[in-house]
């Protein structure tokens, strides 16, 4: 096997005495589209946020073979991670063009003056942010919100793009549009760590899943494979399950 772009070995992240994530092996090689799927409370926000060394962590974290004593958003974002979070976090008085100008500023810095370039593959991949490139992000739909999000964190050209649940909020048919651009980015050199919980939809679009339930992974495999689990149906995919995500997305 090649060496990983992302490897978590033993994982484990507290707050205080409380373990949220307990010894997670997780890996995402280059290229691959990987997603964790979970109930709320799981523990996925947790995960992504000590991946991206915004927690303290225990165990092993690897990019691209190199073991990180201690990881953090400085490490990870040299080595090429990009996070977006489930909050937004855009500019909403800010035009789309300036906010997606800010997540290119790192690079811009570093006297990497690319970000005319990135903007248009930025727009390539999100035409329709390309329509309202003058406009209030505060103006955006939810669907262009998380385009715009998603676009940002591309201006600064990450080898792995990590996503804290894309879909929350949005419509179903969004959903669908704004996963298969995800799963589409391994094309411009993007791979992809997606938590969702909306476990079909993510499924669908990544070609591996981990299920974690309450901080540990419980089961995990090939994304067809986990579709067509018992299990994973009858907890993740179930008509209840598929009504509560549908309340949820109106
Ligand atoms: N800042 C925090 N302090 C203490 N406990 C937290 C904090 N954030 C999350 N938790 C707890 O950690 C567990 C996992 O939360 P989280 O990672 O947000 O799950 P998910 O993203 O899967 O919904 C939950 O029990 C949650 O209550
Ligand atoms: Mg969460």
């Amino acid at each position: 096997m090649t060496t990983p772009l992302l490897q978590l070995q033993g994982f484990s992240v507290a707050y205080g005495e409380v373990e949220a994530v307990h010894n997670v092996d997780l890996t995402v090689a280059e290229g691959e589209i990987v997603t964790v799927i979970g109930p709320n409370g799981a523990g996925k926000t947790t995960l992504l946020a000590a991946a991206m060394g915004l927690l303290p962590s225990r165990g092993a974290l690897s990019m691209g073979g190199e073991r990180l004593a201690r990881p953090s958003v400085e490490a990870m974002v040299a080595r090429g991670v990009g996070l977006v979070p489930e909050k937004r976090e855009l500019f909403g008085e800010m035009s789309v063009d300036d906010n997606l100008l800010l997540g290119g500023f790192a690079r811009w810095r570093r006297g990497q003056r690319d970000q005319r370039a990135r903007m248009d593959e930025v727009f390539a991949i999100f035409p329709r942010l390309a329509e309202r490139h003058a406009q209030w992000a505060s103006t955006l739909s939810g669907g262009e919100r998380q385009m715009l999000a998603i676009g940002r964190a591309l201006m600064a050209r990450p080898r792995l793009l990590m996503l804290d649940e894309p879909s929350l909020g949005l419509a179903p048919l969004i959903v669908r549009e704004v996963l298969q651009v995800v799963s589409s980015l391994r094309q411009i050199g993007v791979s992809v760590l997606l938590v969702e919980q909306n476990a079909r939809a993510a499924l669908q679009v990544a070609d591996r899943g981990y299920v974690l339930e309450t901080g540990s992974v419980a089961l995990s495999g090939p994304a067809q494979t986990l579709l067509r689990d018992r299990r994973i149906i009858e907890t993740y995919l179930g008509i209840g399950n598929k009504t509560t995500s549908a309340a949820t997305a109106a």
